[in-house]
């Protein structure tokens, strides 16, 4: 039996998606045992240039051609954005078609709703390729590891601050330059902002935790900070130190809370994730009874992505995803996380000051945060060169980040402090 398939958005993902169900048909069939037809495919813009191998009888600008189509079986969302994309999905989950999406953006803002609506219809939603790009990273914390109590989540979830912060540390080039090239190879988000201020990992990590967990992520209470004021310099002094800086999207069991964070961070050159480069993702689980698992791969692109949206889409047309969607509690969770609040996460932190060259300063210093539990591991100063101001590096040992964001504000209110200091949180296996 035919499987046919609407397709919403032919853009990056979307094209590649549509020409492996074009020119892949044959080993599609071969290794699912799935016959699919890609029927129709919703854009915006009839001017735009589009792939060869596409025909261009497929394109539609109105999605009633694929909404209400009864021959469609599986939608496709691979749009982006909250509207219309959102309207889009509930119309086709209402019509009692199978949805497939890659947008994070819109399950971790409204995923409930849309899982409840998918739950009403008897239908599932495939949301693979919204985490990670090509890596199987759903399939592995819902059926892999679910004999786990999952206690730590850390991922490198996007491709393109990772390729920004590995060409800046590798080749010297500047943010922009990377951050260039990243977009003109698709990684980035239609915006990028989404992607260098950390959103765009913090929605990859509510689908996570909410994996990970068992229950729903309140999307406002994860802390995210992203890699849009990393300085040069402090890369170069976490490689004297013995790190790298990642963008880490963080989710950590304590007691019965869950920490959730995104922000750039300090790991140690050697760990596995400190040689994750380019546009690779790799996330580490620790489950109970597994230990540590890691996943790697290509987490941006077209190619790479459309590999797991055809997972979904397999899954689907088999009837195995709405058969899961029903029975697994894993997809059904109805109960809200509890957060721990970054101020009460313990960390070590990396501390750069730029201080005047003058006598008392360091000991002024070390005094706020002494008087907050804080102590120091590691501390380096060069000699001044052209400046009276110099930099001073301090990491210290593990502290609550509540105890040392206070100390900072203090510090940065010095006489002879150029603020502000930088503050790149480390952290130290297991993950
Ligand atoms: P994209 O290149 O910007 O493509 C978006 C597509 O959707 C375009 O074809 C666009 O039409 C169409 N579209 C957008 N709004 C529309 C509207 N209102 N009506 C009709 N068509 C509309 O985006 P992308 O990079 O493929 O990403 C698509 C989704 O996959 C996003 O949710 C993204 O977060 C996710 N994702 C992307 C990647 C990646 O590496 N790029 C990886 C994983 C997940 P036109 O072509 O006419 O403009
Ligand atoms: N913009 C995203 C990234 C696409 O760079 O990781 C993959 O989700």
């Amino acid at each position: 039996m035919t499987t046919h398939i609407g397709l919403l958005g032919c853009g990056t993902v979307g094209a590649a998606v549509a020409e492996m169900l074009l020119t892949e048909k044959t080993l599609l069939a071969r290794r699912s045992g799935q016959t699919l037809a890609l029927k129709r495919i919703l854009i915006r813009d009839r001017a735009k240039a589009r792939s060869p191998a596409i025909p261009t009888t497929l394109y539609t600008t109105n999605p009633d051609d694929i909404l209400n189509d009864p021959e469609i079986r599986i939608v496709v969302e691979v749009m982006g954005g909250v509207n219309p994309a959102k309207t889009f999905s509930l119309r086709a989950l209402k019509a009692g078609k199978l949805l497939v999406t890659a947008n994070k953006h819109l399950l971790a803002l409204h995923g409930a709703q849309i899982f409840r609506a998918a739950a009403q219809a008897d239908s599932c939603v495939g949301f693979e390729a919204s985490c990670g790009g090509a890596i199987p990273i759903v399939l592995a914390l819902t059926r892999g590891l679910v004999a786990n109590e999952i206690q730590q989540v850390v991922g490198i979830v996007n491709g393109t601050c990772n390729y920004i912060l590995s060409e800046m540390s590798a080749t010297g080039k500047s943010y922009s330059v990377a951050l260039a090239e990243a977009q003109a190879a698709g990684f980035a988000e239609p915006d990028p902002t989404l992607d260098v201020t950390g959103g765009d990992s913090a929605h990859k990590l509510a689908i996570l935790a909410a994996l990970a967990f068992g229950g729903q992520v309140p999307f406002g209470r994860i802390h995210v900070s992203g890699i849009n004021h990393i300085d040069d310099m402090d890369l170069r002094f976490g490689r004297e130190l013995g790190y790298v800086c990642k963008l880490l999207a963080i989710a950590e069991k304590h007691g019965q809370s869950i920490s959730l964070r995104v922000h750039p961070t300090f790991i140690a050159r050697q760990h596995l994730l400190g040689n994750v480069n380019g546009s690779f993702n790799a996330i580490a689980v620790v489950g109970h009874v597994s230990g540590q698992t890691i996943y790697y791969g290509r987490g941006a692109g077209g190619r790479p992505t459309a590999s797991a949206v055809l997972a979904d889409i397999v899954e689907a047309a088999m009837g195995t995803a709405p058969l899961l969607f029903k029975k697994l509690p894993l997809l059904n969770h109805r109960a809200a996380l509890r957060i721990l609040p970054i101020e009460n996460v313990s960390s070590r932190h990396y501390l750069r000051m730029q201080v005047l060259d003058r006598p008392g300063m360091l000991h002024q210093i070390t005094g706020i945060l002494g008087q907050r539990g804080i102590s120091l591991a590691a501390m380096v100063q060069h000699e001044a060169r052209n400046d009276q101001y110099v930099p001073l590096v301090i990491m210290t040992h593990a502290a609550p980040d509540g105890n040392v964001v206070e100390a900072l504000t203090k510090i940065d209110r010095l006489r002879g402090i150029r603020s502000p200091t930088r503050h790149i949180r480390v952290i130290d296996p297991p993950f």
